[in-house]
């Protein structure tokens, strides 16, 4: 057993700090706030979901939760299958019910009922999809009748929200959701992503069908100080030792990026007896930046040139992108050009920008790319 996870949720005694948004969190469940969080990928969105799902639960034994996750969710119908899916499994005990309670919630669109009961997880239901087209809302009210059936209410939690912009007709199919799900009186919604641009797109944008459906959160990135605590504790409930000065350097070269502060002190707490030193730190290090060299050649190498001249002017520091010098050293072209580099590499989740600074969202590419690609540093 190791102290450090990744790759999974973080919970229980894996759960760093995060208090503040985690009590937000519970409140909008407990009262049916409809939440909206936004972070880049791997910075926890999943596991604060579900810890704070589970402390709701604990409070107010009436809620239930649905989970659901639209990673390769590319059109409607697919949607709405899984949507009605695990809706039934969720709120259903026993595989038995989930042909009862289908039964009882769905009076036209008449699934059918596809499962094995031998395994748990295999059931599917099967939609004429002429009729669902016609009269969608069957299935979009779903929450809410069983809700109030069951006497419950239900918090639906939808992963990877974002992918709805890549429906047909996406706009018009949002306003059916919305125009459905704001009557719900038992049911609220959390919608989480990672695409910061598509959200904001489907959540912010004035002529959009889901402005101001809910709170929107935006997640941060876990604190030093709380990091440090973290790792310390997670050492020490293994018997072993970390000072303060290796913690604060496993941070900094992840710059609070979760999954890989927990991925750095696993491999760096792999290679250290009972009191780590700085050279088991460092061979940590070296080993993770090797690992990834691959992911990263791959990456590099589908970039147009121009983009990758571009990501070492935000490792330089560059400020003055339209600048005619700037333009001319790093190769750029035109401004107008910069602005469309800009945009593929945010829409590629590449780059991101803070208080007017552009940054890269991983910071162990950045390390790459200035000590490997770019060889700028011989720190490896
Ligand atoms: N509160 C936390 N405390 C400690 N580690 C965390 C915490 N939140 C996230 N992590 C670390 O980050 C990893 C990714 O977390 P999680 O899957 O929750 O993020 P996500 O934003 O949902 O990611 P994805 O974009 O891949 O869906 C976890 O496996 C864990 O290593
Ligand atoms: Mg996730």
């Amino acid at each position: 057993m190791t102290p450090f996870i990744f790759g999974k949720l973080a919970g229980g005694i894996n759960f760093a700090n995060r208090e503040k948004e985690t009590k937000h969190l519970v409140q909008n469940f407990s009262s049916l706030i409809n939440t909206i969080l936004i972070s880049p990928r791997r910075w926890g969105k999943s596991s604060l979901v579900a810890k704070a799902a589970m402390l709701a639960f604990k409070k107010d034994k009436k809620l239930r939760f649905c989970f659901l996750d639209m990673y390769n969710v590319r059109k409607e119908e697919d949607f709405l299958k899984i949507f009605a899916e695990e809706l039934i499994k969720s709120t259903s005990t026993k595989w038995e019910d989930w042909v009862r309670n289908t039964k009882e919630f769905f009076k036209r669109a008449l699934p059918k009922v596809n499962f094995s009961p031998d395994q748990n997880s295999e059931f599917s239901l099967g939609f004429d999809w002429e009729e669902i087209k016609r009269r969608p809302d069957e299935i979009l009210n779903l929450a809410e009748r069983i809700a109030v059936s069951k006497k419950i209410k239900l918090v639906l939690c939808i992963d990877e929200f974002q992918n709805i912009g890549f429906f047909a007709e996406s706009t018009a199919f949002q306003k059916q959701l919305r125009a459905n799900w704001q009557k719900h009186q038992h049911v609220s919604y959390c919608l989480y992503g990672s695409k910061r641009t598509m959200m904001m797109n489907v959540f912010a944008s004035p002529d959009m069908p889901f402005y101001k459906f809910g709170d929107i959160l935006f997640i941060e990135k876990i604190k030093e100080e709380d990091w440090i605590e973290f790792i310390q504790k997670r050492f020490s409930d293994t018997g072993k030792r970390i000072n303060e000065k290796i913690a604060k350097e496993i941070i900094s070269t992840c710059e609070c990026h979760p999954y890989y502060v927990q991925q750095l002190s696993q491999m760096t707490w792999l290679r250290s007896g009972k009191i780590c030193s700085m050279e088991n730190y460092i061979e940590a290090r070296t080993a993770l930046i090797q690992q990834l060299d691959y992911l990263f050649t791959t990456i590099t190498e589908n970039l147009a040139t121009t983009q990758v001249n571009f990501l070492e002017a935000v490792i330089d520091k560059v400020k003055q992108f339209s600048s005619k010098e700037i333009l001319k050293r790093y190769e750029l072209g035109t401004s107008a050009n910069v602005l469309r580099i800009k945009d593929a590499l945010i829409a590629k989740e590449l780059l991101d920008s803070k208080g007017g600074e552009f940054y890269l969202l991983d910071p162990v590419y950045h390390i790459w790319l200035n000590n490997v690609y770019f060889k700028k540093d011989n720190l490896i």
